[in-house]
């Protein structure tokens, strides 16, 4: 059985389908496979990324359920929450921002440029709190303080709930319609992973038929490569659970590109980014497109694919962080 997204409400947020284009410079600087990047980065919505197409059905379905206000997570630095928040502006809806501060990075454009200034440029309430603990009483203290004619509709970091997931879903069908028009066969999909719904859309709409492709998600969340399978396959449950469809669990990770920690730089992210850049004009980002980026480079180098394999990197987003991290990317 598939999962048919016709039958669920949508708001129009993205500029859709985004463009795939062949990355000749990079692909020869490689020495092969032949890479390709579907632009994610180019949905529209306030600099774009991957959370927009999750949008389109979480902020559906809050609409569908007569709520008012929206109510999500994220890191300081979080791309989910800056696209929320404009994607509330379009929309109407009241947006409350619960931004935790864990990322243990030290520099001053961290804490007042990228993501963050956009963040407080909205007419959303920006709150940060210290603790996933703190976050939470947060959360309940702003659905207390709503009055009678208002609800809210509570969407997890990343808008990875299994509504979130459908746009991922969604992006798996528009790559394989893609595909057909430009008559080729994607060997693999690769793109960075965190709370898991791009990578869960990506290869359950594999499952369903959108495509033939393996989807490679490179963790860029956990140090624990565990902790990471298990939450991926969490929400994979969750997904096939909530529109009752059944699943072969065949998740491909790319683990070793964290660093440190999440939002922490790497060399290898660094090069990615400016190698990309470089040879491309394609603005990646120091937290997750770079961390994935270089998961790629390093199964180029160790030749996990041949010289002909068409590969295409979904590129989510996320470039407003590199204004957060200017001391790290110089
Ligand atoms: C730019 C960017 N790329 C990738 C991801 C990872 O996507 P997901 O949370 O669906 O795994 C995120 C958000 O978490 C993001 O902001």
């Amino acid at each position: 059985m598939t999962i048919d997204l016709n039958q669920f409400p949508k708001v129009s947020l993205g500029h859709l389908p985004t463009p795939i284009e062949r990355l000749d410079r990079l692909s020869e600087h490689l020495g092969g496979p032949e890479i390709w990047i579907k632009r994610d980065d180019c949905t529209g919505l306030a600099f774009g990324g991957n959370k927009t197409r999750k949008l389109e059905f979480l902020l559906g379905d809050a609409r569908s359920k007569g709520s008012t206000d929206i109510v999500t997570f994220g890191a300081l630095q979080s791309n989910h929450v800056r696209q929320t928040i404009a994607a509330c502006a379009k929309t109407g809806f009241t947006c409350h921002a619960i931004l935790t501060d864990i990322v243990p990075h030290e520099e001053a454009a961290y804490r007042q440029s990228g993501n963050l200034l956009l963040d407080r440029m909205s007419t959303a309430s920006v709150n940060i709190l210290p603790s996933a603990d703190a976050a939470s009483a947060k959360l309940k203290e702003i659905t207390a303080s709503l009055d009678n004619d208002k609800s809210a509709y509570v969407i997890p970091p990343g808008g990875s709930s299994p509504m979130g997931v459908l746009g991922y879903i969604a992006a798996a069908v528009e790559i394989g319609q893609q595909a057909k028009e430009l008559d080729l066969t994607f060997d693999a999909i690769v793109s960075a992973s965190a709370t898991g719904g791009t990578q869960v859309g990506l290869t359950l709409g594999g499952q369903q038929g959108a495509h033939s492709a393996p989807v490679y998600g490179a963790n860029v969340y956990h140090t624990d490569p565990a902790a990471f399978e298990e939450r991926i396959e969490k929400l994979a449950d969750d997904v096939c659970e909530s529109f009752g469809v059944s699943r072969q669990p065949q998740f491909q990770h790319v683990h070793g590109f964290v660093g440190e920690g999440y939002g922490l730089p790497t060399p290898a992210m660094k090069k990615a980014v400016s190698t990309t850049f470089q040879l491309e004009g394609v603005l990646l980002d120091p937290v997750y497109t770079g961390k994935g980026m270089a998961g790629l480079f390093d199964m180029c180098r160790k030749r996990v694919f041949t010289d002909k394999d068409k590969i295409l990197f979904v590129h989510t987003g996320g470039s407003p962080g590199l204004f957060a991290y200017q001391e790290a990317m110089t």
